[in-house]
Order: C-alpha cells, then sequence, then structure tokens
C-alpha cells in the first residue's frame, strides 16, 4: 500500500524514529524474530525483538540477523523484575501443585526451583552499546539509573511500559522518552512495578487518555489492538503510535509453535485471562488444561521468574506431544481479530485501515 493521499498525520514520535507509520511491533520474548521485526519495519512501522528470557548470545545473533536484512528502525527489550530471594523455600507449595502433572507426562517430579534469566544488567547493556539500536524498551521498570545513563548515552530512545497514571508519572520524572500505556487488555506480562492491585487495573480505552493527560512525553497505546479501527480509536484517544503484539502472532515470520497457532485461530471473545501461573506475574493467556485445574493455586506459584523454571519442563515434554496444554499461550483479548498474514503485508493492512478511517476527520487535506 502506498496511497498518494494521506489521512494519518505523522506525530512527533513517528518523525523522531523516521516511521511511516506510528505501528509498533511489540517486543516478544520467545516469539520475536529478527524476520517478524524485519517486515514489519519494511512496511514502515518500528520492528522490535524481545531479549528478556534469552542468553544474551542469541540476541546477538538476533540483532545482527536484523541487521543484515533490514535497514528500518528497531526497538530492544529487556524486563527488570527485582530478583527473588529464598527461591527454592518459596516454590516447594508450587512444587507439589505441579507434581501430578509430572507423573502424568511421565518425567518424573519437578526440579528444585532456579532463576532461568536475569534481569537487564552489564551483558544486555553491552549488547545496546554494540548495536546502538534506535529504541532500547523496558518493562516491569527501569534498570538502575547508572545503567539507564549508559542506555540513554547511546543515543536510544528510551520506552518503558506503564499500567497505571501513577507508574507513567514515575516513568517521566525518571526521563523516560516515551511510554507505553498497557492496557488490561494485552497479552502477555502485565508491565507492572509499583503496587497497584490488579483488580484496579484499566482497559485501554480508560488509561490510555488518563496517562496523556497526567505526562508531556508521548504515550504509545498497548492492549487489544489488532486492526484499524483500534489503531484509529488509540490516536484520538492521544496515543502517538501503537504497540501491537497479538496481532502479528499469527505471521508465518513469527516463532509461535504450531499448536499455539491452531489455538489461537481458534480463540475467540473471552478465550484469555490473567494468571501467574505460568511465571510467577500476571500474564494474559489462553485458558488452557493447567490454568483450569490449578486455578485455585494462583497465590502458591514461585516468586517471578522462579515458576518459569518449574513449569517449562512439563511444557516441554508436553509440547513434544503437540499439545499446548500445559504452556502458557500469551495472547491478548482481542485474540480473535488476528489474521494470517505475513507481517509486512499486515502492518500494510493495518495502516490502510487506520487511514481510511481517519479520512472523514481529515477531509480537508483531501487534494
Ligand atoms: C506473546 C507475547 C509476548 C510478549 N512479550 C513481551 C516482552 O517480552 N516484553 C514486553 O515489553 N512486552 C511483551 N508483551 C506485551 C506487549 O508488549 C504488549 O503490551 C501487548 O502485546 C499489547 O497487547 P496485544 O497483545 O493485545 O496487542 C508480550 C505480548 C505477547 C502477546
Amino acid at each position: 500500500m502506498r496511497q498518494s493521499v494521506r489521512h494519518w498525520p505523522a506525530t512527533p514520535l513517528a518523525k523522531r524514529l523516521g516511521l511511516q507509520w506510528p505501528i509498533l511491533l511489540a517486543p516478544m520474548a520467545g516469539t520475536s524474530t529478527p524476520e517478524l521485526a524485519a517486515g514489519v519495519a519494511a512496511a514502515g512501522g518500528l520492528g522490535s525483538l524481545g531479549c528478556a528470557t534469552q542468553p544474551v548470545d542469541v540476541s546477538h545473533r538476533q540483532i545482527a540477523a536484523f541487521r543484515q536484512i533490514s535497514n528500518g528502525g528497531l526497538n530492544v527489550n529487556f524486563f527488570c523484575h527485582e530478583r527473588p530471594a529464598d527461591i527454592v523455600a518459596r516454590s516447594q507449595a508450587a512444587r507439589e501443585r505441579l507434581a501430578p502433572f509430572y507423573a502424568e507426562a511421565g518425567i518424573g517430579t519437578p526440579p528444585e526451583a532456579a532463576e532461568p534469566f536475569v534481569p537487564f544488567g552489564a551483558d544486555h547493556l553491552a549488547l545496546v552499546e554494540e548495536f546502538r539500536p534506535d529504541v532500547v524498551s523496558f518493562h516491569f521498570g527501569l534498570p538502575a539509573q547508572d545503567l539507564l545513563n549508559r542506555v540513554r548515552a547511546t543515543g536510544a530512545t528510551i520506552f518503558c511500559t506503564a499500567t497505571t497514571v501513577a507508574e507513567a508519572r514515575h516513568l517521566e520524572g525518571q526521563g523516560v522518552d516515551a511510554i507505553v500505556a498497557q492496557g488490561i487488555e494485552a497479552g502477555g506480562h502485565r508491565g507492572v512495578f509499583l503496587d497497584t492491585p490488579l483488580s484496579q487495573h484499566s482497559g485501554l480505552m480508560a488509561l490510555l487518555p488518563q496517562i496523556v493527560d497526567a505526562v508531556d512525553v508521548p504515550v504509545i497505546a498497548a492492549g487489544g489492538i489488532a486492526d484499524g479501527r483500534g489503531i484509529a480509536a488509540a490516536m484520538m484517544l492521544g496515543a502517538q503510535a501503537v504497540q501491537i503484539g497479538t496481532a502479528f502472532l499469527r505471521c508465518p515470520e513469527a516463532a509461535t509453535p504450531a499448536p499455539h497457532r491452531d489455538r489461537l485461530r481458534d480463540a475467540g471473545e473471552g478465550a484469555t485471562r490473567l494468571t501467574r501461573l505460568f511465571s510467577g506475574r500476571p500474564a494474559r493467556s489462553v485458558v488452557n488444561r493447567l490454568m483450569r485445574e490449578l486455578d485455585d493455586s494462583e497465590a502458591e506459584a514461585a516468586p517471578y521468574p522462579a515458576q518459569i523454571s518449574l513449569v517449562a519442563p512439563l511444557a516441554k515434554a508436553v509440547a513434544e506431544a503437540d499439545r499446548p496444554d500445559v504452556s502458557s499461550i500469551w495472547a491478548g483479548q482481542a485474540v480473535g481479530l488476528g489474521r494470517d498474514m505475513p507481517a509486512a503485508q499486515l502492518t500494510e493492512r493495518l495502516a490502510a485501515e487506520a487511514d481510511t478511517l481517519m479520512r472523514p476527520a481529515n477531509t480537508e487535506t483531501d487534494r
């Protein structure tokens, strides 16, 4: 799609990042690939790589691969969770609850809990300093000030997720360049880092304009946006860009496992819910057997990210039997609007849909 008339005004953030469209691929740890990021960038959006949960050498290869196949913009994303203490003692209840699943899968008993990855630190910073991505983004809060200053010194534009107005104000005070307002609809982990109870978290329609009113930095809308209608609505509510995750999960370039794609295709409204069962932190997944059967044990989950070390071996064993019964299938509430389409084509389609919807409000620009 290269329209001669464009009805969608470029936002300051899109201009700063050199984007044709203010459409950002959400960083998705475990699911992002260089090809997915390059597809979005080729269509004029921002590519991204979720680097939080994988070894640094894998991230190194992925960023290098992106640079080989694209000269577009890239967002490299990391987590800033607090490292858990007393993992072993605080994981006993979760091990007991998972034991019947291990027995059924024939893989013995759950292992002692461990820390499968660490938050943003010196090794991640070295990646950023080597590759100097256009954007560096953080989830679960920000790193320590000295690390953040080093990231800023690379020239990166810095994003961080906020799930409440209080978090957005805090991030603005820390000097972030843009805030990702994550509504409760969003797939994957809530980026929460202050202690507002989840039951008080807002949908994007309510959250976004209140964050826009509360801060002076650009705000990026995330959560439940899957087509031009969602994009146009977010822009009307004051967003300078949209960040979209779930809608890209069925692109052939995404690392979404085949059985998960099938579940995503079948999932409609109401198919997802928030759970701590896969990682220890609240995240939105398509409901599956583990979530149904351990519904009453949310509070017993091991602290983040130790719970992952308990669920991952089980998920792997069961996935090898092609059954996504016990692995997370991160997805947002708009999962039913998903499409099977290559990333560049989907990005162009999203841009065209939004552009068409913005036309009536901008008829005087029709020339
Ligand atoms: C599969 C998946 C993985 C995700 N992983 C990350 C991540 O690694 N880092 C991050 O900041 N956000 C992550 N998110 C959340 C997204 O940044 C974003 O908030 C969300 O996708 C927006 O809602 P939507 O999925 O309805 O589009 C993930 C989302 C999904 C669906």
